[in-house]
């Protein structure tokens, strides 16, 4: 059995300003009440707009919320003419603890290259936040080399130069099942989510590989997430739509096996 803490993350996307958030936090910590997060057994992380996250943390603070915070992206810089980045630093000075980083839609809207998307890793290691590296297949990656290949490649580019201790945490997003209400099976889920393990094996050794956690994103709900959950490689779920209806989001934060 492995020693991995399951991590349960609501990417909230472009949706929520500070005050619904605030709203939300509030009203999904009361809701979730005496739920296994409050001794540690499952992580729950948000992942608030740039604008929202002040005001998030500051409830997070003052509630003692058991709730991780993380940004939805970083800049590669730390400082400087940059205008409309968001640096690692600040983020660190607002008790962010993630930042995703590589998602589908910053792949595609924003055009991030893998190489992109390994400099926001080294970014965000040195500025003290953990990364949660996106990978994933479009419909037609899948098509032609199966599940597997472009995830590993995108992965594998991700966690060039990091050292063999370096925090971080991966989460296999298949582009088709963003947003589609087509969710992979948990066996797929699975098969991606141990070739992804293989690569981190390969590239930061085997301890690194038993130690990081591995989500799986796309269409993630209540009445799957405990099928995800079963699979021994899948150690959580980045979640998208529904991470923004409270019940929801807390009946998959209580996932049962
Ligand atoms: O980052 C989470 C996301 O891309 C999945 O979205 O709406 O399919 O859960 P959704």
């Amino acid at each position: 059995l492995n020693t991995r803490t399951p991590l349960i993350a609501g990417n909230w996307k472009m949706n929520l300003d500070h005050l619904q958030a605030v709203a939300f936090v509030q009203k999904l910590h009361w809701t979730l009440k005496d739920a296994k997060h409050e001794d540690g057994s499952v992580e729950v992380a948000v992942f608030p707009p740039f604008t929202d996250i002040r005001s998030v943390q500051t409830l997070i603070d003052a509630d003692k919320i058991p709730f991780a915070l993380g940004a939805q992206d970083l800049s590669a810089h730390d400082s400087g003419a940059y205008t409309g980045e968001v640096s690692g630093a600040f983020l660190a000075k607002l008790d962010a603890k993630y930042v995703i980083i590589g998602h589908s839609e910053r792949r595609e809207y924003h055009a991030e290259s893998d190489e992109v998307v390994a400099a926001k890793t080294k970014a965000a290691i040195k500025n003290g936040l953990v990364p949660v590296i996106c990978v994933g297949e479009t419909a037609e990656d899948l098509e032609k080399f199966g599940a597997s290949a472009v995830p590993a490649g995108q992965l594998e580019v991700a966690l060039q130069g990091l050292s063999k201790d370096a925090d971080i945490v991966v989460a296999y997003e298949p582009v088709w099942a963003i947003g589609s209400g087509q969710a992979a099976t948990p066996q797929q889920a699975q098969d991606v989510c141990a070739a992804l393990r293989a690569v981190i094996a390969k590239v930061l050794g085997d301890d690194a590989a038993a130690r990081t956690r591995i989500l799986y994103g796309g269409s993630v709900k209540s009445s799957n997430i405990a099928s995800f959950m079963r699979e021994p490689d899948v150690d959580g779920a980045l979640v998208g739509g529904a991470s923004l209806v409270v019940d929801e989001f807390a009946a998959i934060i209580r996932f049962e096996k």
